[in-house]
């Protein structure tokens, strides 16, 4: 398999991956290739079956997992697409397509040129398929489905110029690029705009959020945005949209003091505290999951100054608050995510 995570995130992958069990063959930027060992006697799937979820369901770093790929080689942008369509036709026999499928191709923008070598590509790749099957080419989507798990479809990743890797079946773990939005106040609004997709779920209106460390208010003005109504708890100013917004009330208090009135029940806890982790974790996670303060949560961790995949270990231990009051639980690198992680789930009430 050949995950791609967030450029510069690839030895935090690798030892995901390894710690996994998976044996690494390869790594370059914003990817990692790996391989699970087969028992001495069994041998690999044809094709890569989902029958259940492969070893990367359930990771962090990975963004898209390329399942079973095959390596293409080729000089030119028609020796990369001729070779991409015969894979293509290939693969296809004995399939019938009648619906939208996704038809996807990734780089790392960071390597300068490939983004343009990669459109390249896929357009003359588009001609050769729409020259031979017209009607599934008018099928295709340009973009990942959204939300995680298993796709199948045409997943192409551009290793190099003259090298990729291309699968039918992948592993989406849910990360996004968001668009942003001119009235938000802080590039912070796309974390928790793309930890909605990863959830499966996003405030309502009519909704109560409390958010944790809120200025200068781009989490809060997501959840006022959709109707919710917010308690933004933070001594740092509101700004944007979220200043002065009808929906959300400011209060400058200490986000490890605040909690519910008796009684109350949040239906969102957002927390994006600049804090220790296991601070967050015993003093904010602990309480209102366990005394049920709030339904469903966004929380961030920063791992700057602790080893994120230890901390990773921590949260999934069997007592910690996670495993204890939460279902539905999913963590992950998100692509607005930099040196932190988010938590979503919902919890048990
Ligand atoms: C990363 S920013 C939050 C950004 C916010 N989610 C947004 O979308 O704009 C972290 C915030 O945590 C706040 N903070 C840190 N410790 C706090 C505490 N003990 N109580 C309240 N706020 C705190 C900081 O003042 C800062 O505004």
């Amino acid at each position: 398999m050949l995950s791609l995570c967030q450029f510069g995130y690839e030895s935090l992958l690798e030892r995901e991956l390894v710690l996994a069990g998976l044996v690494v063959a390869e790594k370059g930027p914003g990817w990692v290739r790996a391989s699970q060992e087969l028992p001495a006697k069994a041998t690999a799937p044809a094709v890569a079956g989902l029958a259940e979820p492969p070893a990367v369901a359930e990771m962090i770093f990975p963004q898209l997992t390329l399942l079973a790929p095959r390596e293409l080689k080729g000089e030119s942008v028609n020796a990369l697409a001729a070779q991409l369509a015969d894979y293509f036709f290939e693969s296809l026999r004995g399939e019938r397509i009648e619906a939208p499928w996704p038809c996807v191709s990734q780089m790392v923008p960071e390597v300068v040129g490939l983004g343009r070598r990669a459109s390249a590509v896929e357009k003359a790749f588009a001609e050769l398929l729409k020259k031979k099957l017209s009607r599934i080419a008018k099928l295709a989507v340009p973009d990942l489905p959204r939300g995680g798990g298993a796709a199948r479809g045409l997943f192409v990743f551009f290793a190099d110029f003259g090298r990729i890797f291309v699968s039918r079946e992948a592993w989406l773990g849910g990360q996004r690029r968001m668009a942003d939005d001119d009235a938000a106040p802080s590039r912070s609004y796309l974390k928790v705009e793309e930890a909605y997709i990863v959830l499966g779920r996003e405030p309502q209106a009519g909704e109560t959020v409390v958010d944790l460390g809120a200025a200068p208010g781009g989490w809060s003005y997501s959840a006022a945005k959709r109707g919710a109504t917010v308690v933004a708890i933070d001594n740092g100013p509101l700004k944007g949209g979220a200043f002065g917004n009808p929906l959300i009330t400011h209060r400058l208090e200490d986000a490890f003091k605040f909690q519910p009135a008796p009684g109350e029940v949040y239906d969102w806890l957002f927390c994006d505290l600049v804090e220790e982790p296991h601070h967050v974790m015993q003093n904010i996670v602990t309480p209102w999951l366990a005394q049920g303060w709030c339904r469903h949560f966004v929380i961030n961790f920063k791992f700057g100054h602790v080893d994120s995949l230890g901390l990773l270990a921590e949260v999934r231990a069997p007592d910690s608050p996670f495993m204890r009051h939460a279902t539905n639980f999913r963590i992950r690198h998100l692509y607005h995510d930099r040196e932190e992680f988010t938590l979503v789930g919902d919890t048990r009430l």
